[in-house]
């Protein structure tokens, strides 16, 4: 078996901070000591350690914002925990290994991002077996297991916002029953599902789909071989939109639209997750849509409901209001809203100025991050100031 190429770090917080130190209550192992990790076996710092599992880095959100915006908001909760954090690069027995790893590192809360939802069943019930607590964190764990609680968003939302800004806009362009090509996400990830169901919601009945397939790994270079299959199969002119289900995929996809002589800037296009690569296409016309998913407030709600676990706490009132069934049980829920972003802000979508600029989503530096010189104009153009 090949071996694992993770990421995995741990990080150490000061042990000192001891004014701040985090609060045990009932089952933290008692007062207020700080050595004894709370019987749950040995960890290096006093403090215990709980443990996060992200499924890939080629999309950036994860090490650009989901982990720094965690840890960051972890740290602040609960100082004094180790945050034992692993990235599986889309490969899933890596991530079983991963969480078997934490498990033994005597983790108390995992959060836990799958690569394969139902496979990862198996980390949930092993975990569980040791009275680990578990977060499905974005995408929802399934495989005949019950997580704690799920934090994301609404991901049939995504697919229904994704498909209709693609509608409207074939429809402004004159296009009566628009021909298009469907490029869905990984079919292990649950939130694919989901976003594949949104879109055929909108779709259904009003496009003809020429061709659909899925990226079997969410990567860039699969959507570009699947839209490049699509485009010898129905011809450069045999499709007038396309619906990719992320801005990695729709990326893979333009690039192949491009070589083969496809104007892309008549050739509406979807993704979602506002990387800055499809914010630049996006103010260019190389992308129509993107769907903008707030990870701050994703990963910070997450960080706060692992360290009441960690605690032994209740989240606190208000945090968890909604409820996923997850084909074993009804999960206790937290779920975003998306929101689809156009350059200016067309009808039924934000603009970007008025949404990943003016909430920073890059950091302090979001415009000079979007507005490099080849897209000085653009940036101008859609009102993009810093
Ligand atoms: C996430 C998307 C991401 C995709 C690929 C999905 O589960 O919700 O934001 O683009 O996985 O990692």
């Amino acid at each position: 078996m090949k071996l694992s190429r993770s990421i995995v770090s741990v990080v150490l917080v000061s042990a000192t901070l001891a004014a701040t130190a985090c609060k045990k209550t009932d089952k933290g192992g008692g007062g207020s000591g700080a050595t004894g990790s709370g019987g749950s076996g040995g960890t290096s710092a006093g403090g215990g350690a709980i443990a996060l599992l992200l499924p890939e880095s080629q999309t950036t959100r994860y090490e650009a914002a989901d982990r720094p915006f965690f840890e960051a908001k972890f740290k602040q909760l609960c100082p004094g925990v180790d945050i034992v954090y692993s990235n599986a690069n889309q490969v899933a027995a890596d991530q079983q290994q991963q969480a078997e790893a934490a498990i033994a590192r005597g983790v108390k809360v995992m959060v836990l991002d799958p690569v394969d939802g139902d496979a990862a069943g198996v980390i949930v019930k092993n975990a569980k077996a040791k009275s680990i607590s578990v977060i499905s964190y974005d995408r929802l764990i399934r495989g005949g297991s019950t997580p704690d609680y799920y934090v994301s968003f609404d991901n049939e939302r995504v697919g229904k916002l994704q498909a209709q800004a693609l509608l409207d806009k074939l429809t402004s362009m004159g296009k009566a029953k628009p021909k298009i090509t469907m490029i869905n996400g990984s079919p292990t990830d649950n939130n694919a599902t989901l976003f594949k169901n949104g879109a055929h919601s909108v779709f259904d009945g009003k496009v003809d789909i020429v061709r659909e397939d899925a990226a079997a790994n969410w990567k860039p270079e699969e959507a570009q071989a699947l839209m490049e299959a699509f485009i010898t199969a129905v011809g450069k002119d045999g499709f007038d939109g396309a619906y990719q289900a992320n801005d990695g995929t729709a990326g893979g996809a333009i690039t192949a639209m491009k070589g083969a002589g496809i104007d892309v800037k008549t050739r509406p296009t979807c993704g979602q997750d506002a990387e800055v690569a499809a914010i630049q296409r996006i103010l260019s016309g190389e992308q129509y849509v993107t769907v903008y998913k707030a990870i701050q407030p994703e990963a910070e709600k997450t960080a706060e409901l692992a360290c009441a676990l960690f605690k032994g706490d209740k989240p606190a009132a208000g945090l968890v209001e909604g409820k996923v069934n997850n084909a074993t049980a009804d999960i206790p829920s937290i779920l975003l809203t998306p929101i689809a972003v156009t350059a200016t802000g067309d009808a039924g979508t934000k603009s970007v100025a008025d949404t990943i600029v003016k909430d920073k989503f890059y950091g302090p530096d979001t415009v000079d991050k979007i507005c490099t010189a080849a897209y000085a104009d653009a940036c101008k153009a859609a009102n993009i100031k810093k």
